[in-house]
């Protein structure tokens, strides 16, 4: 819908504050989980005890009903397991020692949205499975590092990109990082990499500004960045079936330093 010339526009202190209370819920759904994220647990279960917690919170799952391509989507978490990338389908298979597994989730009060995902590990995962988490995680804090005012979404892109590539792993090109509030996603999307001359009408280099408020969301592989989806026409997986990591943060451009709002805590991370 985005034309030419739009410019992504920061917003409100209020608007702000609301998206703040979202996801400071969701940052709890994702601390709440980390317990229960064990071996013999099921993805369907803690699917459950997430969208308790929203709706014990005055609030919704913001996944929950949400339509892609047509597709509703059944459930309040994402949970990609091992070679599943994104939009993991929750079920009923046990969790295993050496899995890893991405929890994505999103929460909507009071008209505005909130998103965040983590990735945990059961058990031992082995030296694969460790850099590759720690690999994402730390490509989204340099990503999160570009995110100023004065900088462009491309900062944001090729410092994800230039990490993980460094390391050996490979970013995800289907699917992208976006902008959010009234909507859960919105203008601008952010790239994990840097597009090419041919993507740049499709992912526009937007500049950033202070207000703005956006997903960044590193969807790295360990092997190749193709991925496919399942025939549940959701799971997101990697065509050479090795794992795949995902972390994301809902941010507040900001000058100076960018404000993380999927925390828990009340202030500013990294406040003096
Ligand atoms: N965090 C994901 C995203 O931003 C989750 C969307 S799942 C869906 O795309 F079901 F809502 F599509
Ligand atoms: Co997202």
């Amino acid at each position: 819908m985005a034309t030419g010339g739009v410019i992504t526009r920061g917003k409100t202190p209020e608007e702000i504050a609301l998206i703040r209370e979202s996801s400071r819920i969701v940052a709890g759904v994702l601390a709440m989980l980390k317990e229960h994220t064990v071996a013999g647990a099921t993805t369907l279960s803690l699917d459950a005890i997430a969208e308790e917690y929203i709706r014990d919170h005055g609030a919704e799952p913001a996944f929950k009903g949400y339509v892609v391509h047509g597709e509703v989507y059944p459930n309040t978490l994402c949970t990609s397991v091992n070679e599943a990338v994104v939009h993991g389908l929750p079920d009923s298979r046990p969790l295993a020692e050496g899995d890893i597994v991405s929890l994505d989730v999103g929460v909507k009060k009071d008209g505005f949205y909130g998103d965040s995902a983590v990735t945990y590990a059961i058990g031992d995962v082995g030296e694969i499975g460790r850099k590759l988490m720690k690999v994402t995680e730390e490509s989204l804090w340099l990503g999160i590092e570009q995110a100023v005012a004065g900088n462009r979404v491309y900062d944001i892109s090729r410092a994800v990109q230039k990490h993980v590539e460094a390391n050996g792993f490979s970013v995800v090109r289907e699917l992208v990082g976006h902008g959010i509030g009234r909507s859960l996603h919105e203008e601008p999307s952010v790239p994990n990499f840097v597009p090419s001359p041919f993507q740049r009408h499709q992912f526009k280099n937007t500049a950033l500004v202070d207000g703005m408020v956006i997903c960044i969301e590193p969807m790295v592989n360990a092997g190749s960045y193709r991925v496919a989806t399942r025939p549940d026409r959701w799971t997101v997986v990697t065509q050479d079936g090795m794992p795949s990591a995902h972390y994301e943060h809902t941010i507040v451009v900001r000058e100076g330093a960018p404000e993380i709002l999927t925390t828990m805590a009340a202030q500013v991370p990294n406040a003096a």
